[in-house]
């Protein structure tokens, strides 16, 4: 039987749709697709909202092979991943290929795709298993289906939260050994004010006061886990409808934006142990603060 060993990517085309789409991250995105286009997999490390979807599903459009997403949860067992027969059909007729409903990894296989592995360290020990084996050997065997074997196209992309408590311990040494690890940390504030503009198309003062406010949130002492970009987003979405909602002018009041952000923001940050107010009261406090820092207080 042959092996198919991983084929060349459209390493330029990659990076220009990354340019396109994905605001600076030029040097992460130059080198994950030099090490995808060489055939190396990936693990990208980095907190929630850091824009790593955001990265790899542009360089796999640059690349114009398909993005295969799975979200990384105890649940992703290996029949989850690679795929079942379907009972009612083997029980009338037996085990058979027709029979095989295959699960995400067997399609980014037999399609050549980037399969794209979200929350890795949150997976059962024995699905990452099922993952080693792919990275070293491009095929697997299924039993009662056969060998798939991967096409020239298929990459394994796997992201991780450093911070995360569940599990980070469980990805092996050997895993990584398999992989290249490409850092993603929070953006610099150029950075995410350019990405929540993009995204929203808000006036720039309530942009750079929610902008302000997450920043503030990732090392407020009150706070454990602070918020991503991703808040930043929803604040500035959730003020410029709440302001049509209440008949005022761009983005509303002082009270609008704050009613947006503690919307926005409450759910997304955790308190610090022993935290001695309500996390509305933190964030709130979190808001004034950027509007006096950035002279609208
Ligand atoms: N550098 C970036 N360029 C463009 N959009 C970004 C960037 N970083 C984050 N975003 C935006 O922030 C949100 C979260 O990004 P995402 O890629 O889903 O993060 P992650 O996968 O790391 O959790 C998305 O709406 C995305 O569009
Ligand atoms: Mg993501």
């Amino acid at each position: 039987m042959t092996t198919t060993p991983a084929r060349r990517l459209d390493v330029t085309g990659m990076v220009r749709v990354a340019r396109e789409r994905v605001v600076a991250r030029v040097r992460e995105a130059e080198v994950v697709a030099a090490a995808l286009s060489a055939g190396r997999n990936v693990l990208l490390e980095g907190p929630p909202g850091t824009g790593k979807t955001t990265l790899l599903r542009a360089l796999a459009d640059g690349a114009g092979v398909p993005l295969v997403l799975v979200e990384g949860n105890a649940e992703l067992t290996p029949t989850r991943l690679v795929g079942h027969h379907d009972a009612s059909r083997v029980l009338t007729e037996d085990y058979r290929p027709e029979n095989f409903v295959p699960g995400p990894l067997t399609r980014a296989m037999t399609d050549g795709a980037v399969l794209y592995v979200e929350e890795l360290n949150r997976v059962p020990e024995e699905t990452m298993n099922v993952l080693l084996g792919v990275l070293s050997e491009r095929e697997m065997h299924v039993p009662r289906y056969g060998r798939v074997a991967a096409r020239p196209t298929f990459r394994l992309v796997a992201a991780m939260n450093p911070f995360d408590a569940v599990g980070t311990a469980r990805v092996t040494p050997a895993l990584y050994d398999r992989s290249c690890r490409v850092a993603m940390g929070y953006q610099d504030e150029d950075a995410e004010l350019a990405v929540v503009a993009a995204a929203t198309g808000g006036p720039a003062p309530l942009v750079a006061r929610a902008v302000r406010t997450v920043r503030i949130t990732r090392d407020h002492p009150e706070l454990r886990i602070g918020a991503s970009v991703r808040g930043a987003i929803d604040t500035v979405l959730i003020a410029v409808e709440l302001a049509v909602v209440r008949g005022q002018e761009g983005a509303g009041g002082d009270t609008t934006g704050l009613d947006a952000a503690l919307a926005a923001l409450t759910g997304k940050v955790t308190l610090a142990d022993g935290a001695a107010r309500p996390v509305e009261d933190v964030v709130a406090d979190i808001w004034r603060r950027a509007g006096e820092e950035l002279g609208k207080g």
